[in-house]
């Protein structure tokens, strides 16, 4: 049974392909649009699909059209209509917003070019959170975490897993969304409302104390319960109003320049949402006892409340899919479907984020023939790189199958050393183009984690660049580069048997140097993470990138 898992109700757009309850494929839209985000998350355009993710997603799995029995799209209008009220935004937005879901199965129809009618299958945005979160997780009970923009009408979703089944528990709906939270944070602090990770990056450099009484009107938690004052969220247009009457003019242009008082209260917003999710955890706890809590949501990709929630120690056991945020929404829409309708479970504990496009070496070659460049062969890539790094180059690392997440994991990435202090510098000035404040990640190797960070017991997901434990303090001079301002650092933990290529690169240069950790940022500059060979090449040429090895063919900056 083959099964197509469709996210484009807001953004993220994405689609997974499930074969015989085994994901085959996964992609996010922008990856081949190129435009981030795949598509603008307004009212008017969730009939938008993710066209050539689908496409890709067929051709990996070597199946026509014809061939997919059922497509499962991750938001449900009934549940919509049920739940959320209009008056919470424009009602003429909402018509607008419903009528394009009534499209949305005539283009899936015409996408796949027959009708599909009880095929076609919408499915609840949180559930689909969950599941993307749980069976990849390999828990077979689990209490599951959902903590969102907002899906139909509900900002966060506790719910409970038992087997195939996931049930709803409680849903804590608008105004109670963290991530709409983060949102109007991020557009008062001047970046776009995509931009939380900035925020995060930014709430290392200030003290929490200043703002703290403030955001206790704003974001209220106890110690089972939170709640969002809806006077600073939303759709209205006063609530920067609200936020500059009560901290101060808003920055509303990337080019102003970063006071001090915009880190303390990006450092306040990081602690009230630490107390938020922490109550949310206590709470599910209570309500549905396990030993094992799978988070997804877009608030998953916050790695200090990742590391807050871990370190707690509430759960014993934590997974958080490398997408947690709406791209991961495909693959659990998929899976539910799967669930619903195929005989057999699907399968479990399969976590790997390496589900986009691989390229073929003759590919890679076609393509530096095309840019008229000349490139080598290697016997040795891992290690060539390895040595290029030590020597204080930018090597870009393109090999086997894309990430699906917002992290390159090592098939996308831009490598450097952390040792040398300026690396920094050296990597925004010639790519990256970043604000300073913002850190740059590690990745080391999994056998050396516990010498370097604080990591405690790592997970699955510790793989995923999804927490920040502290730099050990004694090994914090020797790798300058990666630790953050608060002595942390957004970690990737690389085994052998996740990723044996990265994991080669890495041991190569801790054979150079002593040092088992490389840093490792996406390989882009200010739009989605390179795609295809020529994405990468089109990057290497207009940036200041050392080396570029896509498989075992080298190119060098001078060719
Ligand atoms: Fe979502």
């Amino acid at each position: 049974m083959n099964i197509l898992g469709i996210n484009c109700v807001y953004h993220e757009s994405a689609a997974a392909l499930l074969v015989d309850g085994k994901l085959v494929a996964a992609v996010e839209e922008e990856r081949f649009n190129r435009i981030k985000h795949g598509k603008e998350a307004i009212y008017d355009n969730p009939h938008q699909f993710p066209e050539r993710a689908i496409r890709f997603c067929l051709k990996q799995a070597g199946l026509k059209a014809r061939d997919i029995h059922h497509v499962a799209y991750s938001f449900d209008p009934k549940l919509r209509r049920t739940r959320f009220k209009p008056e919470w935004w424009i009602p003429q937005w909402e018509d607008v917003f419903l009528l394009r879901l009534g499209q949305v199965q005539g283009v899936a129809e015409e996408l796949l070019e027959r009708s599909l009618r009880q095929k076609f299958h919408f499915v609840s945005h949180h559930l689909a959170h969950a599941a993307s979160a749980y069976f990849p997780s390999g828990f077979d009970r689990a209490a599951i975490l959902n903590i969102d923009g907002i899906g139909e009408a509900a900002g966060s979703t506790l719910a409970k897993a038992v087997g195939q089944r996931i049930q709803t528990v409680e849903t804590f709906d608008y105004p109670h969304s963290l991530g709409f939270l983060w949102e109007v944070f991020s557009g008062y602090l001047g970046f776009s409302s995509y931009d939380a990770s900035k925020v995060m990056g930014l709430a290392a450099w200030g003290d929490p104390k200043v703002f703290r009484a403030q955001f206790e009107q704003i974001l209220r938690a106890d110690n089972d319960n939170y709640g969002v004052n809806p006077d600073f969220i939303g759709f209205h247009d006063n609530k920067y109003d609200k936020l500059a009457a009560m901290f101060g003019p808003g920055r509303f242009d990337e080019s102003e320049e970063l006071q001090p008082r915009h880190a303390d209260i990006a450092a306040a917003l990081q602690e009230a949402t630490n107390a938020a999710v922490m109550a949310l955890v206590r709470r599910i706890k209570r309500r549905v006892p396990s030993e094992n809590l799978c988070l997804a949501g877009g608030v998953g990709l916050n790695c200090v409340t990742n590391e807050v929630v871990w370190k707690s120690g509430e759960f014993a056991n934590l997974f958080i899919p490398s997408a947690p945020h709406d791209e991961g929404t495909a693959i659990g829409a998929a899976l539910l479907v799967h669930c619903a309708k195929a005989k057999k479970p699907p399968q479990r504990g399969y976590s790997t984020p390496f589900l986009g496009p691989s390229f073929k070496r003759s590919e890679i070659l076609a393509a530096v023939k095309s840019a008229g460049l000349k490139a080598r062969r290697s016997k040795s890539p891992a290690r060539e790189a390895a040595k290029l790094i030590a020597d204080g180059k930018i090597v870009a690392w393109f090999q086997g199958r894309m990430e699906f997440g917002p992290r390159a994991l090592g098939n996308r990435s831009l490598l450097a050393d952390p040792r040398r202090p300026e690396m920094r510098n050296i990597l925004n000035q010639k790519v990256k183009h970043r604000e300073d404040f913002r850190p740059f990640a590690p990745s080391v190797m999994a056998e050396h984690a516990d010498e370097w960070f604080e990591v405690g017991t790592p997970t699955t997901s510790h793989e995923f660049m999804l927490f920040a434990p502290a730099v050990r303090l004694e090994q914090r001079k020797r790798i300058p580069a990666i630790v953050h301002q608060d002595g942390t650092a957004r970690v990737q933990i690389v085994s052998r048997k996740s990723n044996p290529r990265f994991h080669e690169l890495i041991s190569c240069f801790r054979d150079e140097t002593g040092v088992p950790v490389v840093i490792n940022t996406s390989f882009n500059d200010s739009e989605p993470i390179v795609c295809t060979p020529m994405d990468a090449i089109v990057t290497f040429r207009k940036s200041g990138i050392d080396a570029l090895v896509m498989d075992d063919v080298i190119l060098t900056a001078k060719g």
